[in-house]
């Protein structure tokens, strides 16, 4: 595979270090990008900075989590072999970008991006009206087009900024992308693909550029993708010439919505530290039997005796996580027809969740015996992503005009 293509193909996901990590990142995040990681080249980073914007009262949890979430990514099995693992402060061209790119950035783009009110909201005993909160969003923006990644895998909330991203992007391009001569440059390279490879781009172009055929726009893009005798700079053209800007320089990443695994919390919410509904991937067995023991159930169920109903319990979303069909069909009648207990209706679920974190954690604590190694890792990591973080920023101080030294 070419260049070009293979940073399209860039995948790049970050995490704050504000807690232990749980059942829920595990679900929702860590799984997936298990999966990634044998598919795309992948980036995968600890977003320190991201946590200090909510934390600078005191990052004392900053600090300790930053170790145990690279222990438990490991332990939940991301592979240092597959995906590249490092930390974002390590890697001061993250901050750089920020930098440049917020000289493009009208507020109002910032002050509109619907994190930016809800957290606040949300987090009303914090006094988050501060220059890096609003800058949140647009520090995201910097770690995904500073490894020109193609594909950032998120939940439904951060969707915005990957919005806010391909904006910024677009807006760079337009105002930077512009090299003396782009035209001429982009109708040589248009040129070097040969007569035939040549017509068919031109006519793409004509149908996206005239008509908005998002289908010629593709086709368009994986030709010159398959392009062997042209230059990286002449297929950056290309894909700008394409759809009319200047030279892509930052590429606009794509939303890769995490598979809505939504994994329930004890109190039938959404699993997250804030609401105190959690299994860690670090409790113990003691704890989670608790924790799972005392988890309410259908409020109707005040005797043994009395019938539930299974769509009014917390316990029954474990079920359908855990649980095979013949063990829900179980639940199903045996709380409808009051035959079973609540107590019998949590112990596969126990046995489940206790058979899931086993594995995790005696990997984990492998790892934790063996933190030298962990950190060789990071170190790795971090070198291979100032690489890449390095040849962009070149490529951005060359197109803003800031290269002079
Ligand atoms: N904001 C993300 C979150 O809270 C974390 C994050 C920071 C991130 N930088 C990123 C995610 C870049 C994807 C890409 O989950
Ligand atoms: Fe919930 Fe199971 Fe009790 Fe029914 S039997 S209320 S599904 S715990």
């Amino acid at each position: 595979m070419n260049t070009v293509a293979i940073q399209h193909q860039r995948v790049l996901s970050g995490m704050r270090p504000t807690g232990l990590l749980h059942l829920g990142h595990y679900h929702g995040v860590l799984k997936n990008w298990v999966k990634l990681q044998h598919e795309y080249e992948c980036f995968f980073f600890v977003a320190d900075w991201h946590a200090l914007t909510t934390h600078y009262e005191d990052p004392s949890i900053i600090e300790k989590s930053v170790w145990n979430m690279v222990v438990d990514w490991l332990a939940a099995g991301i592979s240092p072999g597959s995906a590249k693992l490092f930390i974002q402060s390590q890697v001061p061209e993250h901050a750089e970008l920020h930098t440049l790119l917020s000289m493009i950035t009208p507020l109002g783009w910032l002050e509109r991006v619907p994190t930016y009110k809800d957290q606040q909201e949300a987090l009303k005993e914090k006094d988050l009206a501060t220059y890096g909160f609003l800058g949140y969003p647009l520090l995201q923006s910097a770690d995904i087009l500073v490894y020109k990644a193609g594909l950032v895998p998120v939940g439904e909330d951060q969707v915005a900024h990957v919005e806010l991203t391909r904006e910024v992007a677009r807006r760079f391009n337009h105002l930077y992308g512009r090299e003396p001569g782009f035209e001429d440059k982009a109708e040589q390279a248009v040129v070097k693909m040969g007569k035939k490879n040549a017509r068919m781009f031109r006519d793409y172009r004509k149908r996206f550029q005239e008509k908005g055929d998002q289908e010629a726009i593709k086709v368009a893009r994986a030709l010159i993708d398959s392009q062997q005798n042209i230059s990286i700079g002449d297929k950056e053209r290309l894909f700008g010439y394409l759809e009319g800007s200047g030279k892509i320089i930052l590429p606009e990443p794509q939303a890769l919505l995490t598979p809505a695994a939504k994994m329930p919390g004890l109190d039938g919410r959404k699993m997250s530290k804030s609401y105190h509904n959690t299994i860690s991937l670090r409790d113990d067995v003691d704890t989670v039997v608790k924790k799972l023991r005392t988890m309410p159930t259908d409020p109707a169920r005040i005797r043994r005796t009395d019938p539930g109903d299974p769509e009014k319990c917390p316990v029954w979303q474990f079920h359908k996580i855990y649980s095979d069909e013949s063990t829900c069909d179980w639940v199903r009648n045996g709380c409808h027809s009051a035959s079973i207990g609540c107590v019998d209706c949590k112990q596969p679920v126990i046995d489940h969740v206790l058979a899931e974190l086993k594995p995790i954690q005696a990997r984990a604590k492998e790892y934790e015996e063996d933190m030298s190694t962990v950190k060789a890792i990071i170190n790795e990591g971090n070198e291979n992503a100032r690489e890449v973080a390095h040849d962009t920023l070149e490529d951005v101080r060359k197109a803003m005009g800031i290269n002079y030294i």
